[in-house]
């Protein structure tokens, strides 16, 4: 099949490059002609892991090439996905004024038969919109609502073995089109009608925010009580019903998704006239969840931060992707900086100018007061704590990931303070 993907993005990329690998015709189009030239010369202008081998292989086969023009990208296509951005807006409720604009400029440049595929997360009730704005424009394309669930730095993985693919249509046969398109994977496909598939993706995003915030809170009532929250979750977990994953403790969630979509879904559900209290509580919680690590780290610098140093190991949302989106680690550095602390970061992909960044983990915490594990790069193990604690001016490290082995920390001299474990 020929599929259009408008949107170069980490969405668009990487299910352009997946759709390429199972044998489809893939032009994708993008307005930055910056990161078209770069992608054109094989420059993969994000960090995803497999990738560039993706893209690359096929950019070989001929399966893939990247426009300027989205009508370019659109010509001749069976499928023109949208994998545009739908930030939050003032209001926090999505912005679609990108999708909107694409459709205008698309509805009547594809072949009639041609099947928009919406990728991008939007709210309940888009696709509906758009179906009409079709009609309205005079065009006989169709419009289905298929949401993306991929995973920033495992997101080529997720593509290949998804749990469930969802097409939400009003025609069986776009439904059975999209889903088609995956044959190979031989994948679970849940086929609803849009609106419920627009909400599978806020309801999935809006529940691991909400069970992640559980355990973070979990985590307090632990250190508070002189629990294990590891050990707690661990026995939780083996319970089938609730399950193992995502049930990592840590500063709070960030990224492009969690904090736009949980803020939208409350929009949604207002619009509608209920009050989503519950996840109201779950956004106030996480908040709380940033300020309370910060105070950790306060506590850590002797109950003061005007003229600290505080290491930060991590300025990324979350280990294996460079996004420093709604980044924990910067919104915790940025009440440190408040309060006066010199805030020096090491990150392995990521950077900002946010914070001083350093070159290495060690030269970040070179007289620090403090250091504090902000995101759970592995590569965080391997580091010598002996020539941490040489570098160092203080003795604390705050683990706000519980990534470190606190007897490695504490055998190298330090003071090792977790998150909901005993001693924290
Ligand atoms: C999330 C969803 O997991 C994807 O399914 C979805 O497709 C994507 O949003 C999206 O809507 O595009 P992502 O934002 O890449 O993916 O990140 P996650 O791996 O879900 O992590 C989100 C946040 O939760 C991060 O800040 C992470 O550090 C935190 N987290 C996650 C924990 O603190 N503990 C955990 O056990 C898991």
């Amino acid at each position: 099949m020929q599929v259009a993907i408008i949107g170069a993005g980490y969405v668009g990329l990487v299910t352009g490059g997946g759709l390429a690998s199972l044998g489809h015709r893939v032009r994708l189009g993008e307005v930055d002609s910056d990161r078209v030239a770069r992608l054109d010369s094989g420059d993969v202008p994000i960090f995803e892991h497999g990738l560039p081998d993706l893209l690359s292989s096929g950019s070989e086969q001929d399966l893939i090439s990247y426009h300027t023009s989205n009508v370019e990208a659109a010509e001749g296509a069976d499928f023109i996905f949208l994998c545009l951005p739908t930030p939050q807006a003032d209001d926090g409720r999505a912005d679609l004024g990108l999708v909107h604009a694409v459709v205008d400029e698309l509805a009547n440049e594809v072949a009639d038969d041609a099947i928009f595929v919406v990728k991008s997360t939007v709210p309940p009730g888009t696709v509906a919109g758009l179906r009409k704005r079709l009609a309205d424009l005079g065009s006989p394309a169709r419009v289905v609502s298929h949401p993306e669930f991929l995973r920033e730095g495992k997101a080529v993985e997720d593509f290949m073995e998804p749990d469930r693919i969802v097409v939400g249509a009003y025609d069986e046969q776009d439904a059975e089109a999209v889903a088609d398109l995956y044959a190979s994977l031989d994948a679970k496909v849940v086929r609803t009608d849009p609106t419920s598939a627009e909400m599978i993706k806020y309801a999935s995003n809006s529940y691991l925010a909400a069970r992640l915030t559980f355990v973070n809170t979990l985590a307090n009532v632990c250190e508070a009580v002189g629990a294990d929250v590891l050990d707690v979750i661990s026995g939780m977990g083996m319970d089938h019903r609730i399950g193992r994953h995502f049930l990592k403790p840590g500063p709070g969630y960030g990224g492009s998704c969690f904090p736009k979509d949980t803020a939208a879904l409350i929009g949604v559900a207002e619009d509608a006239g209920y009050d989503f209290e519950l996840l109201r509580a779950v956004i106030d919680a996480d908040h709380q969840q940033r300020r309370r690590v910060a105070e950790k780290v306060r506590q850590a610098a002797g109950g003061g931060l005007r003229g600290r140093r505080v290491a930060m190991w991590g300025v990324a949302f979350k280990a294996g992707t460079d996004d420093v989106r709604e980044s924990p680690a910067l919104r915790i550095a940025e009440l440190l900086k408040e309060e006066g602390a010199d805030v020096v970061a090491y990150d392995p992909e990521a950077t900002t100018d946010q914070v001083t960044m350093a070159a290495d983990p060690i030269e970040a915490t070179r007289d620090a007061d403090v250091l504090f594990i902000a995101t759970e790069w592995p590569v965080f193990l391997t580091i010598d704590m002996t020539d941490v604690a040489k570098a160092m001016k203080g003795y604390r490290v705050v683990d706000s990931r519980n990534l470190l082995d606190p007897t490695a920390v504490r055998a190298a001299g330090l003071d090792y303070w977790g998150l909901g474990r005993p001693g924290a």
